[in-house]
C-alpha cells in the first residue's frame, strides 16, 4: 500500500491508473477511521479494481469553536486498518498542501444547505465540496463511497456531482451503529462514560417518531415537538442542536407528512455533537 502526502504525486499515479484502464474508488474520511468507515472501505473496494482512502482533516470545513484541534487522530492505526481491508493507496496531506495561503475558489451547494447541519455550521458544507471536488480532481474516482450518517452531505454531494457534471458515480453506505444503536462517529472518542450510557437514547428516540409517523402522525411541527420532549425525558444531560424533518433529496422543512420523510438530529452530550438520522417511509 502507497502512501502519498503530495497532491501532484497523487494525482500523477492516479491518472496513470486511469490510463490503463482501471476503475479507482474512493473513500475520503477524516481519519480515525472506525468500523463505520471500514464499511464504506469495503463496499468501495468491492466495486473497484484500484482503491483511495484519504485521511485529512480539511480545516475550512470547521467553524471557529469548533473541535478542528482537538480531532481524535490515529495515523499508524488507520494505515494498518485501511490496508487490511484492502486500500491501495492513503492520502495524507498536510494542511498546507490543499490550500495555497492564497486559496481562493470554492464550491458552494446553498440551496440545500440552510437547513440541518447547515443552519449551525454555516461554512461546513463549503468546505466538505471544496474539499472533495479537489479529491475528485486529484484521484479521478470512477466510485466515492460516503455514510448515510451525513445525509445532508451526501444529498449536498450528488447535487454537486450532477450540476458540475463530475464523471463519479456517488454511493451511500447505511449508518454503521454499536450494538446499542449509537451510531459510530469518531467523535464517540469524546463521550464521558455516562454520556456514553445514555447517548443510545438518540436513536431510540428517532425510532419512537418513525413509530408515531406511522401510526398517523402527519403534522409536522407535532412530530418535531413529539422528539423534543423524548429528548427532554430520555436524554437530560443532552442539548439538542437541531431536531427536524426535511425532504430527504433537497432537504427542504416538511410541514404535511405526506411522502417520505428524514427525521435528523444533532444533539451535543457534553464534548461531542452527535448526529443520527432515519428515513421514514409514509
Ligand atoms: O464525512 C467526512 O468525514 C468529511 O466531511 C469528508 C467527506 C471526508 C470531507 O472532509
Amino acid at each position: 500500500m502507497k502512501i502519498f502526502t503530495d497532491p501532484i504525486e497523487l494525482q500523477k499515479h492516479c491518472l496513470s491508473w486511469r490510463n490503463q484502464g482501471l476503475t479507482i474508488g474512493l473513500v475520503p474520511t477524516m481519519g480515525f477511521l472506525h468500523d463505520g468507515h471500514l464499511s464504506l472501505i469495503d463496499m468501495a473496494r468491492a466495486s473497484c479494481d484500484k482503491l483511495v482512502v484519504t485521511l485529512f482533516v480539511n480545516p475550512t470545513q470547521f467553524g471557529e469553536n469548533e473541535d478542528l484541534g482537538n480531532y481524535p487522530s490515529d495515523f499508524d492505526g488507520d494505515c494498518a486498518k485501511a490496508k487490511a481491508h484492502g486500500a491501495d493507496l492513503i492520502f495524507a496531506p498536510a494542511p498546507d498542501a490543499m490550500y495555497a495561503p492564497d486559496h481562493a475558489t470554492w464550491v458552494t451547494v446553498p440551496s440545500l444547505g440552510t437547513h440541518l447541519c447547515g443552519a449551525s455550521r454555516p461554512v461546513h458544507f463549503r468546505g466538505v465540496c471544496t474539499v472533495v471536488t479537489k479529491l475528485f480532481q486529484l484521484v479521478q474516482p470512477t466510485t466515492a463511497v460516503f455514510g448515510q450518517k451525513d445525509w445532508q452531505q451526501l444529498a449536498i454531494l450528488r447535487r454537486m456531482v450532477r450540476d458540475l457534471n463530475i464523471p463519479v458515480e456517488i454511493i451511500g453506505h447505511p449508518i454503521v451503529r454499536e450494538a446499542d444503536g449509537l451510531a459510530l462517529s469518531s467523535r464517540n472518542a469524546y463521550l464521558t462514560e455516562s454520556e456514553r450510557a445514555a447517548a443510545p437514547a438518540i436513536r431510540q428516540g428517532l425510532l419512537r417518531l418513525a413509530e408515531k409517523i406511522r401510526e398517523g402522525e402527519r403534522d409536522g411541527h407535532k412530530a418535531t415537538e413529539f422528539l423534543t420532549n423524548e429528548y427532554a425525558s430520555t436524554l437530560p444531560m443532552g442539548t439538542v442542536d437541531y431536531i427536524e424533518l426535511v425532504t430527504p433529496d433537497s432537504i427542504e422543512p416538511v410541514t404535511t407528512i405526506t411522502s417520505p420523510v428524514l427525521a435528523a438530529v444533532a444533539i451535543h452530550l457534553g464534548k461531542a455533537r452527535l448526529i443520527d438520522n432515519i428515513l421514514i417511509e409514509v
